[in-house]
């Protein structure tokens, strides 16, 4: 198997806080930021397989508490496993973008049913070029092992807090795939998020932890309301 695969699957296709990710060596993150042919279909195959991917994706969305008129909007879907998810527990509507192709292929393969029954949208673009229909506004947001990797972060945060509604809240998750990730490291990137997500305004911030190895972070903040801030 051509070295750039291995690689992208023994590290995985999370983030270890956005400076160490950005050390890596571009091979190996290659793959998993932005899956491209035969290699990226293998790792998105590894990613929509492994146990801890599927068991972080079902937890970040029972954190959300989604109700079943919300409009949802996942970034970096991956193979869509949070959007399968989110479509098993009746969210109104789940929208999600990947600038990957492989990974659209992928992901709307696994959520057809949802697609055909117009309760999933999923669209190809990067998260810095939201189109239009994606103005929101949503009642929720999710992003799983997918900030590392945006361009400028801080500045995508503030205009996803402007797509979201009043009160909407945001869940941005992490689980470190670097080679010898541990709990710091997961709390280290925690960290970043919480700053990160504060600076670009939202409030009432809340980390949870999943004791996977490494444990999966997830900030959860809330898009105040105009008079709160
Ligand atoms: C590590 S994978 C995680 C996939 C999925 N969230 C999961 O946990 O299984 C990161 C995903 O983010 C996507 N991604 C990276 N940068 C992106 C960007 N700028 N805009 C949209 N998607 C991006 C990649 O294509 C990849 O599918």
């Amino acid at each position: 198997m051509p070295r750039a695969v291995t690689a992208a699957v023994e590290y995985g296709v999370a983030r270890a806080g956005i400076a160490t990710v950005r050390v890596l060596d571009r091979d190996v993150i290659g793959q998993a930021h932005h899956p491209r042919g035969a290699a990226g279909r293998v790792t998105a195959w590894e990613m929509a397989h492994r146990p801890s991917n599927r068991q972080r994706s079902r937890w970040v969305v029972s954190l959300l508490g989604v109700q079943p008129a919300d409009q949802v909007l996942e970034i970096g879907f991956g193979p869509g496993l949070a959007i399968a998810e989110l479509a098993r527990v009746r969210a109104g509507h789940v929208y999600g973008i990947d600038h990957s192709g492989v990974m659209l292929r992928q992901a709307s393969r696994r959520n057809a049913a949802a697609i055909r029954a117009g309760r999933v949208t999923l669209i190809e673009t990067s998260v810095d070029q939201l189109p239009p229909a994606l103005d929101g506004p949503f009642d929720a947001i999710l992003a799983v092992n997918s900030l590392g990797f945006w361009p400028a972060p801080a500045q995508r945060l503030a205009e996803l807090r402007r797509r979201l509604a009043p009160g909407g809240r945001i869940a941005i998750a992490s689980q470190p795939r670097c080679a010898g990730a541990t709990a710091d490291t997961s709390r280290s990137a925690a960290r970043e998020i919480e700053n990160l997500l504060r600076d670009a305004g939202f409030t009432h911030l809340s980390t949870q932890t999943l004791p996977l190895s490494p444990p999966v972070a997830c900030v959860l903040a809330t898009n105040p309301a105009p008079d709160t801030r």
